[in-house]
């Protein structure tokens, strides 16, 4: 009944234990897995965990997995649980970096055309960032060319929200974001912002500058060794509420950043280039406390109407 079937095929549909003979060969050991989830009551889990185990044999089926490397990909497991802490989250850079973090966003967010794309949250969010004025600086000791970002937040129709929230976390021109650098006061680069009557934002950041994510540890050499580069292209990251509105978390990616065309997180979406215009120290809009040539951009938020949620701090990459 299977003969024209590839062993694949047959790994992929789960054929029953019953049909396939003795039970000792590799599709056979597939189904006999496949087969330990039928009892489970939950429905949902027993889809995931039969579908989990049957990708997971057809990989192993169709790379022909050596003893060797299956040791090996114990090792980096073991390892990456041996790094992570309540700072380090290895595993999520492992879904970053293999997109998976990605892709789960963009399940996650079929928003209408026209609201503001989303993108990874990342692992340096923390929560519970301090309320700042509008207009207020980011930074709070020197972090690079200071940056007037400003802009309104709207809804779908084009209404503009007052009372929006922009919670915004970035890194300085040493690469790191406050949680990675120990020199760095709690909230320097990190705060929240409300718009105002007429749905406006503003406030000082400073150009960022590509980064490398965290490559001491086994994601690390894992890009080492397939040849990729750990960077990420200049961005400042937000998360955007509105009541009655689908919280957005995206970026502003710098439009003349390096590695746009390679995001280690592979996270860069077109609609979020912005450019970074050049200001002169004399420019009679240079807000207080700036000095010397600042840079502003313009950027507008639009988010979808429907139910407000509470981002989720994944964890924490120091
Ligand atoms: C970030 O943009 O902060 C980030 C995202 C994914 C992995 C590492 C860093
Ligand atoms: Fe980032």
């Amino acid at each position: 009944m299977y003969g024209d079937m590839t062993k694949r095929d047959r790994t992929r549909r789960g054929i029953e234990l019953s049909e396939l003979g003795n039970g000792t060969t590799p599709a056979d050991i597939t189904a006999k897995v496949l087969q330990s989830f039928d009892g489970c009551g939950d429905e949902r889990l027993q889809t995931v965990m039969k579908a989990l185990a049957s990708h997971l044999h057809e990989f192993v089926t169709e790379v022909d997995l050596t003893e060797d490397e299956w040791r090996k990909a114990i090792e980096i497991l073991t390892a990456t649980g041996h790094i992570t802490d309540e700072k380090r989250q290895e595993w999520i850079l492992w879904s970053d970096t293999l997109g998976v973090s990605m892709l789960v966003d963009a399940l996650a967010h079929r928003l209408p055309p026209g609201a503001t794309e989303s993108t990874v949250l990342g692992p340096f969010f923390v929560p519970a960032s301090p309320l700042r004025p509008n207009g207020a600086h980011l930074d709070e000791m020197p972090a690079g060319r200071s940056a007037l970002i400003h802009g309104r937040v709207l809804s779908l129709d084009g209404t503009p929200l007052a009372g929006a929230e922009l919670d915004v976390w970035q890194n300085g021109d040493n690469e790191l974001y406050a949680v990675q650098d120990p020199d760095a006061p709690e909230f320097h680069l990190r705060g929240r912002f409300q718009t105002d009557a007429d749905g406006v934002y503003e406030f000082i950041a400073v150009r960022p500058t590509p980064y490398p994510i965290p490559f001491d540890g086994p994601v690390g050499k894992m890009l080492d060794s397939t040849g990729r580069h750990p960077w990420r292209p200049a961005h400042i990251h937000m998360i955007v509420r509105a009541p009655g509105h689908q919280t957005v978390t995206t970026h502003l990616f710098d439009s003349e950043s390096r590695y746009l065309d390679s995001d280690a997180v592979f996270a860069v979406k077109p609609s979020l280039f912005r450019d970074f215009v050049v200001r002169s120290a004399d420019d009679p809009e240079r807000p207080e406390g700036v000095e010397g040539e600042w840079y502003s951009l313009e950027s507008d938020f639009v988010l979808a109407p429907g139910g407000t949620e509470e981002p989720i701090d994944p964890g924490r990459t120091a």
